[in-house]
This record gives structure tokens, sequence and C-alpha cells, in this order.
């Protein structure tokens, strides 16, 4: 938020600057004013008599009403010009890139409905353009939040959408959040925006195309088939909607949004390793998320659950 990386995220931070402005302009006045009077008219050691007692004074009255009603005003006129701002949408606009985006316990997906390309957890956008998004949930009240972007907006589970745009001037990896409680790992529901160039994307877009691609060993595809594809897709299948799309998992920033694939970092491992942990433990790493056990719930041994974890950290996007 105090590093803003793009327009909408620029006008929250300047009427949070405008505002702490004034606030210490006023808190320093006030201040000194208070101070100096303590000074200045303290009780002196030999004084036994009552000061003179005043009473009411018109230009002072005026004064510190007309003073906090300018500094109203200061603050409201650029705040209503930018939440009218905020409210363009973009989902009119032909240049703008039209992106559902589906709150889901704990994971976040996104259909981009012109290019019929459906993804979870990594965003992938061309930098400069005005995304417009449209808002919902599958389950309970989540918030859509890009601190470094824009302000929040809610997914309604009372069928209604929301919109709102913005965009990423600048090419960069943007952590966004869940920014409304709801569940037990409503802290581990994060997702990145991967601002890209428009290269870029067109390219991402047609390889998120490519047909779907199996495990080499047929004993494991099999299972993976009967087992995964049964709730996840990837590449060319339809969407279902109810688990995260698959298709190039091993290129994601992250695996199920919070185990970060950068073995650089400090809470970072490669994607192998957190695809692993993430399978072995699912309800470990995100308790209370809706994914069958695969060793209790989907009878899968631990070898075929490696032999998966290979498989999908193999599956990258070219
Ligand atoms: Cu979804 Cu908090």
């Amino acid at each position: 938020m105090l590093r803003p990386q793009g327009p909408a995220a620029e006008s929250s931070f300047d009427l949070m600057k405008l505002s702490i402005t004034i606030m210490i302009v006023v808190l320093l006045i006030v201040f000194s004013i208070a101070a100096y009077v303590l000074v200045r008219f303290r009780r002196k050691p030999d004084q036994r008599e009552m000061p003179e007692q005043v009473e009411g004074s018109f230009k002072l009255e005026v004064l510190w009403t007309v003073i906090p009603l300018i500094l109203v005003v200061v603050l409201a006129v650029p705040t209503v010009k930018a939440v009218f701002a905020a409210g363009n949408d973009h989902s009119n606009d032909k240049n703008a890139i039209k992106v559902k985006v589906t709150g889901h316990q704990y994971w976040w997906e996104f259909q981009y409905t012109d290019y019929g390309v459906t993804t979870a957890q990594d965003l992938v956008i061309p930098a400069g353009k005005d995304i417009a998004f449209e808002l919902s949930t599958k389950d309970v009240l989540h918030s859509f939040w890009v601190p470094s972007l824009s302000g929040k907006m809610d997914t309604n589970p009372d069928g209604t959408t929301n919109r709102f745009s913005f965009s990423a001037p600048n090419e960069g990896v943007y952590r966004g959040k869940c920014a409304e409680l709801c569940g037990p790992s409503h802290g581990f529901m994060e997702f990145k925006v991967k601002s890209v160039s428009e290269a870029e994307f067109e390219k991402w877009v047609n390889s998120m195309k490519s047909p779907a691609v199996l495990p080499e060993d047929p004993a494991l595809a099999e299972k993976f088939k009967s087992q995964c594809l049964t709730c996840h897709a990837m590449g060319d299948m339809p969407d279902m909607s109810s688990a995260p799309n698959l298709t190039g998992i091993g290129s994601r920033e992250s695996v199920a949004g919070i185990l970060l694939n950068d073995d650089t970092g400090v809470d970072g491992a490669p994607v192998l390793e957190n695809l692993k942990t993430w399978l072995h433990d699912t309800q470990g790493v995100k308790p209370g998320n809706k994914m069958p056990d695969p060793k209790k719930d989907m009878n899968l041994s631990d070898e075929e659950i490696d032999g998966i974890a290979e498989f999908l950290a193999g599956y990258t996007l070219d």
C-alpha cells in the first residue's frame, strides 16, 4: 500500500498523504497552543486570587468553526473524486482485459472470458492495460486485494457480482491477499499478479490452450485421471470450476497459493518440494481446505503421490 505500483493504488496513497499531512499540521498547531497556554498562564507561586473569567468570544468561535470546515472540504473533494474514479469498472471498454474472479475456500479462480482460458492463483496480465474484474464467490464472503495495485473488492455470497478495474503499468509480480475472514485458512488465501509484456501475455494465453498432458507411466496416468482430473482441469479440458485448474502448475509462483516456488527466498522451496509438501499434508498446509486427502481419501501410495508431484512440477508452460 505504501509502495503503490499503479494508478488506482497511487490515488489511495495520495489521499493518505493528504489526510496525514492535514492531521499533522492540526496536531502541531493545537499542541503548540496548548503548550504555550500551559506555560504562559500557569499559577504563579504567590498567586492567591481567582484569575479573570472569560466567556464567549465571537471571533474565536467563528475561527474554530470555519477552519475545520475548510479542512473537511479540502479532504472531501479529492476523496469523492477518487471514489467515483474507482467506480469506473471498464467492463464496456473494448481495450480492457476482462477477468472473472471467483473466490473459493481457499483459492482464487481467474477466467479470461474473451480468451477462453481459466487459471488459478497466478493472475497473468499485460502491463499497462486496464483489467476489468467481475467478482463473485463459490461459497462465503472473500475480499480480493492486491495492496500495491488497488483497493479491496468483496466477492458476495448473495449472488450479486461486484466490478472494478485496475492496471499495473510496470512488469513484475505483485502479492494478492484475501482480505475478509473466510475460515481457518483465510490467512493462506494468497495469490500473485504477474504483470508481463503484451507479447508474453499472448504467448501465455496460447500455451494455456495447448492440449492436456498426462504422466508418462500408464498406471500413474490412469490413477491421475481417475483421482485428480475428476475435479481439476488441465489444458483444453472443460473446466468444472470445483478445483484449481492445473495447466502449467510447474511454472507458477507458488503451490497452493502459499508455498513459494523460490528457493532463493527465506520461506521458499523449489516447486517439486512444495508439491510434495502439499500433496502429503494438504490439511497441514491449509487447514480446512476442501481437497480430499490423496492418501486417506484417494488411496494413493507415497510413491504415487511423489510421482504425481514430479509430473506436476515438470508440467510447465513453454
Ligand atoms: Cu477468503 Cu479470507
